[in-house]
């Protein structure tokens, strides 16, 4: 029955824990992928490569369904991935999507035309590299128009959460928050586009104000999974036993998951 996260390091947890929640009975396989992370300053081949190699883990521990957990792998290389790559029996999914639905108030699924929504500007903070790709604006085009979408590469912001100094993060948000104002003055919502923002959520809601609507991934992708599995029961796989892999060093990621999760998360290698 097990489902696959993957990430490129511990900002996939923010989902594993919004998915643990929804679906207790679901045994999660999550790989966090902290030997290369962060992914955000990486090309699309390389992310490409480390994705589709963190995957074939996810499948050889019994899942059937991977979810990218990770915005930056979700944007550069799923595409590729559903169109040249997964074996017919398995999926990957993104968590782009579930995020634009809601913001543009659809159901899963409706493919009706692209129509007038009530936002008109959005701030995107996401990665550099899923900045570049202009995923989320080629999603959002599919479903709305009018919607004018600001860009914020936060650099830095993902090294500063993996080295768990989350002093330096929050600092990090508040300049990028300032240098988006700067381009966009009057956002009305903001969507944080990185699965380890959510670990600096409070920062973003302080730097940001009452009058912006902040939205985060973790419950959304949470629901759209639950949602997902109803129509798919047979894409869960053989699996039985949550684990925790990591390609980068089990004792400090348990640390650091722990410390995140409160409660002890014991990582082991990949
Ligand atoms: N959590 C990934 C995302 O959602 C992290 C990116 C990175 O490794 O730079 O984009």
């Amino acid at each position: 029955m097990a489902v696959g996260l993957f990430d490129s390091g511990l900002g996939g947890l923010t989902v594993y824990k919004a998915v643990a929640q929804r679906l207790p009975d679901v045994p999660i396989v999550y790989l966090g992928d902290n030997a290369h992370t962060p992914y955000g300053v990486r090309d699309f081949d390389e992310i490409y490569e480390l994705t589709t190699k963190g995957v074939s883990r996810l499948f050889q521990a019994g899942c059937d369904l991977a979810v990218l957990a990770c915005n930056t792998a979700s944007s550069a290389a799923l595409r590729r991935i559903q169109e040249d790559w997964v074996p017919p029996d398995k999926r990957v999914l993104g968590v782009f999507v579930p995020l634009i639905e809601a913001l543009t108030e659809r159901q899963w699924g409706d493919n009706s035309p692209p129509r007038e929504v009530e936002l008109k500007n959005v701030a995107l903070f996401a990665t550099p590299a899923t900045v570049r790709s202009r995923a989320f604006q080629r999603e959002l085009a599919f479903r709305a128009i009018g919607v004018d979408v600001e860009t914020q590469a936060c650099a830095g912001v993902v090294d500063a959460i993996e080295e768990g100094d989350l002093i330096l993060a929050g600092a990090l948000v508040r300049s990028h928050v300032e240098a988006l104002r700067r381009k966009m003055p009057k956002p009305e919502a903001a969507v944080l586009g990185c699965t380890h923002y959510p670990i600096v959520e409070e920062e973003f809601r302080a730097a940001l104000g009452p009058d912006v609507k902040v939205y985060s991934q973790p419950a959304l992708v949470a629901d759209s999974l639950a949602d997902y599995l109803e129509r798919h029961p047979e894409m869960r796989g053989t699996g039985e036993t949550p684990m925790f892999l990591t390609t980068g060093d089990p004792q400090r990621v348990t640390d650091q998951a722990t410390r995140f999760l409160r409660r002890k998360t014991e990582f082991h290698a990949a």
